[in-house]
């Protein structure tokens, strides 16, 4: 028995929604670990299309325990929307437990307030992020002035934080930034009565994992955003605020590595983006605009259109590395069906004449440096959703499958061919071992 991770190989909407919710039909456990909800997993259940930002996927499943753990950053109103939302559509299933690390940070009014603020000031150099206050809260928890769930719910520290980081705050919006101060009874009034909902929610979260861990439960830890995503190892600046790799689903879940089995990658066929940064294989062209369109590549937290371009194996062979990843989930193959020939990227570079085939420029201007160098096959036409084995698959799409696994060096353990739960290639179960 084993337990797995999934993340993102490349820079988040690898489609980790499905692939979560169809693995946790094996898993007792699934955990988010990180992130907050500029995440957005689309799931596609029975024709019907839920999207979830802070709950983890496994939710829509019976019998099942979903944990947001410490290392997460909780809007509090989005995290009572969202379980308002699946109740009202009879989607929470009465067995099925949700748990709130008591640890995770809030995002405050204020967060959001400034990342808007610092996005405007950024101007052509803006991040895109998605403006909701995560680059802020995970800033308070490492200055160690953060609110976490358990300050919720006392009336008297809760106080005392809210105006003791509003000295700083308002300061920061209004002399600096040149705008409205926040409230701090208003705040604080709008979130004693957050904190009397999530109540039953809160927990020890690592101490519920470790029950689990010792019972021999199968758990999932459900990645948010993508490896270059990573504030370490992503395209920095141009990341998100929190550590994306495998290795954070041990802190931030509280747990010891050793808990870890197996690290899932999910690569999609293609490339995505959204938001500001560097990215090698963009397609600013009529292949790119078929791609969006076809893939619906339009951001499940702010709507953005997301920049689109050829599947990047120096970005996944990059992310195997920080991630330790032994299995790979490709989503979205069924996007590429009718594209006259495809390109794979299987180098980079630049006018000194240098080559990157491992590892990612770790310099953003030394990676808008680089150019792509391109392996091309011939595209395939046939429809691919109905295909349950590879062998049902066109020889080129074999090819294309092929062709990724022997640039990563890994194994695939999963195909995706349709957003359906079922439109899926099963080629491995990670928790078997
Ligand atoms: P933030 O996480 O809102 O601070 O945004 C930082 C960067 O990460 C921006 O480029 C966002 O577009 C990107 N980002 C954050 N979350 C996601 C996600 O779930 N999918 C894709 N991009 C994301």
């Amino acid at each position: 028995m084993a337990n797995v991770v999934i993340v993102g190989t490349q820079w988040g909407d690898e489609g980790k929604g499905k692939v979560v919710d169809l693995y946790a039909e094996n898993a007792d456990v699934v955990v988010r670990f990180q992130g907050g909800n500029n995440a957005g997993h689309t799931l596609v259940v029975k024709g019907e299309q839920t999207i979830l930002h802070l709950i983890p996927s496994g939710i829509l499943h019976d019998n099942k325990v979903c944990i947001i753990g410490n290392g997460v950053v909780v809007d509090p109103a989005v995290l009572l929307g969202e379980i308002d939302d699946l109740r009202a559509r009879g989607l929470f299933p009465p067995n099925t437990r949700l748990l709130v690390s008591e640890k995770a940070h809030i995002i405050m009014p204020y967060h959001r307030r400034l990342d808007a603020a610092r996005e405007n000031r950024r101007g052509g150099k803006k991040i895109g992020t998605t403006g909701r206050g995560i680059g802020p809260a995970y800033e308070d928890k490492v200055a160690r002035c953060g609110v976490r769930l358990i300050d919720l719910f006392d009336e008297g520290v809760l106080r005392e934080k809210i105006a003791a980081n509003l000295e700083e705050k308002n300061f920061l919006l209004t002399r600096y930034f040149g705008e409205e101060p926040v409230d701090a009874e208003e705040v604080f009034a709008e979130y004693r009565e957050y904190g009397k909902r999530l109540k039953p929610f809160a927990a020890d979260t690592s101490l519920a994992l470790a029950r689990e861990v010792r019972r021999g439960s199968r758990i999932l830890f459900e990645g948010a955003q993508g490896s270059h995503l990573d504030v370490d190892h992503g395209t920095y600046p141009f990341v998100t605020s929190s550590n994306t790799v495998s290795a954070n689903a041990a802190c931030g879940a509280g747990i010891g590595p050793a808990a870890i089995h197996n690290v899932i990658g999910i690569v999609k066929a293609y490339t995505t983006r959204v938001g500001g940064g560097p990215f090698v294989t963009e397609l600013t062209d009529a292949v790119g605009d078929h791609i969006q369109r076809v893939g619906r590549e339009f951001g499940a937290t702010t709507g953005r259109r997301r920049r689109c371009g050829w599947l990047d194996m120096v970005l996944v062979r990059h992310a195997i590395r920080v991630s330790g990843i032994n299995a790979l989930a490709i989503t979205k193959l069924d996007v590429l069906t009718g594209l006259e020939r495809l390109r794979i990227c299987t180098a980079y570079e630049n006018d000194q004449g240098e080559r990157f085939t491992l590892a990612v420029p770790s310099q953003v201007e030394a990676l808008a440096a680089c150019r792509p160098v391109y392996e091309e096959i011939e595209g395939w036409t046939e429809d691919i959703s109905q295909a349950r084995r590879l062998e049902e698959l066109p020889k080129n799409c074999r090819r294309y499958l092929e062709l990724i696994a022997n640039l990563a060096d890994t194994e695939l353990a999963l195909v995706s061919v349709g957003a359906g739960r079922h439109e899926t290639i099963v080629l491995r179960n990670p928790f078997s071992g």
